[in-house]
């Protein structure tokens, strides 16, 4: 038999619930926040996020599903949402008449890492990003934004984890001095990062071999050289965070996978999930939209694992019961299979649940169908009802039966559906 390919993941109806859950509490709450929905494609040109994400990062240099299409372009299957959305900005302009952008975006993102529990090669995201804005009021307000969707989704041990990583005055002395102490750990550390030491030195932070995190333990800190500027920003968003009464631990390790990023950097961590312990990240890319072509406006943004939260909210059980079966007809004999399943058609057509046996099936296995899909009532009709023009209508939780006419039937249901609503 054929197989889903290694790394990918059929979200199955029951999770499907929880994602749905999950995706409509997020699109109430950005709403409320003043984002916008967007809705990028998932294939892109490969130079978009070569140049975005960086040459020496995980991502493009191990990760990215890219493949010359039949004319030779090379494209990728997007691995991020966010370099898509930039790219969007500056191709339709939409900083043209002002430059805030507040978007957001949903969907499957894909990355060739080694598949484990709560790493897949095809995942999803729910990502924000918030275009045009400097001032650490926007940090603040995404921040608060993602923490008010965690909470609200009843996930009450999300940790933030922040940091800020500066911008182009400051970050290079930091990287030299990082530089000169990785050069006094070499022997220490992993063939990777002694080749990242130079082209790309602060994934060395990011390694997650043992020997180069403990080797690492005292390597400088980027708060520790942030220029003026970049220092009273991430005090700033400190004291935001604190006024909004916000907890949040100062990591000074984390630089995040991707280059882009400039100052304020996070990510949510839950001690739920096993290795794979962070359920959202992001931070500021002040430098992409200017870099990838467009004008030099700052942008800050966050991404949230979608198959990662949804385990958690499963876990919870913070998913509300959805409406349910209202009526399940058990039609016996072919003339009263056509009667249910004409006034089935009916209600289902008006906004109810009604269902049926669609071939022929006994009364007691039809009430065990009823039954099992949780049906609110159940309307029993064979010829003896057809002749009589009475129909059994019972109500499934008190086992209340009444008679009920068969004439003008789906009007006397929807009418008695709805004064029970
Ligand atoms: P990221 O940290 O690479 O950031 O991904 C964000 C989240 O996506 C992670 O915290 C994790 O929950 C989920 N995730 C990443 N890779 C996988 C995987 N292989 N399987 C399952 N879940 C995964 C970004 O992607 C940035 N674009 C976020 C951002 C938006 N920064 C600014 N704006």
């Amino acid at each position: 038999m054929l197989q889903l390919i290694k790394g990918f993941k059929d979200i199955l109806p029951e999770e499907a619930r929880v994602w749905r859950h999950i995706e409509s509490t997020a699109a109430g709450i950005f709403a409320d926040f003043g984002f916008s929905e967007i809705r990028p494609p998932v294939m892109e040109k490969a130079a978009l996020f070569q140049k975005s994400i960086g040459e020496h990062t995980d991502i493009v240099e191990k990760e990215m599903y890219t493949f010359a299409d039949r004319t030779g372009d090379m494209i990728t299957l997007r691995p991020e949402a966010t370099a898509s959305v930039v790219r969007a900005y500056i191709q339709h302009k939409l900083y043209a008449g002002d430059p805030v952008q507040k978007l957001f975006t949903i969907g499957p993102m894909f990355r060739r890492e080694r598949p484990q529990k709560g790493r897949y090669r095809q995942f999803h995201q729910i990502n924000a990003e918030a275009l045009g804005i400097s001032a650490p009021y926007i940090d603040a307000q995404l921040i608060l934004m993602l923490m008010t969707l965690l909470d609200r989704l009843l996930i009450n041990d999300a940790n933030l984890h922040l940091n800020s990583l500066g911008c182009r005055e400051c970050r290079p002395d930091f990287k030299s001095a990082l530089v000169g102490f990785l050069k006094s750990k070499q022997s220490a550390l992993c063939a990777d990062c002694v080749r990242r030491m130079d082209r790309n030195p602060l994934r060395v932070l990011d390694c997650k071999v043992e020997g180069c995190r403990n080797a690492t333990a005292d390597a400088p800190a980027m708060t520790d050289f942030l220029c003026n500027d970049c220092r009273d920003h991430f005090n700033a968003v400190i004291a935001l965070l604190d006024g909004l009464g916000l907890a949040y631990d100062i990591d000074k390790r984390m630089v995040r996978g991707l280059d882009y990023y400039t100052r304020t950097t996070f990510e949510v961590q839950t001690g739920k999930l096993g290795a794979q312990s962070a359920i959202a990240g992001g931070g500021r890319y002040d430098e992409l939209v200017n870099m990838l072509g467009g004008p030099d406006q700052p942008a800050i943004g966050f991404a949230i694992g979608l198959e990662r939260l949804a385990e958690i909210v499963a876990q919870e059980e913070a998913v509300p019961a959805t409406g349910g079966v209202d009526l399940f007809i058990a039609a016996l004999g072919e003339k009263s299979r056509e009667k249910a399943f004409a006034w089935m058609c009916e209600l289902n057509k008006s906004g109810f649940c009604a269902e049926m046996a669609f071939e022929d099936r006994s009364l007691k296995s039809q009430m065990k169908m009823a039954n099992r899909l949780s049906a609110a009532h159940a309307l029993i009709v064979g010829d003896a009802e057809l002749e009589s023009g009475q129909a059994q209508l019972r109500n499934m939780a008190t086992k209340d039966q009444q008679e009920i006419a068969i004439s003008n039937l789906a009007e006397t249901i929807k009418q008695m559906l709805n004064n029970n609503k």
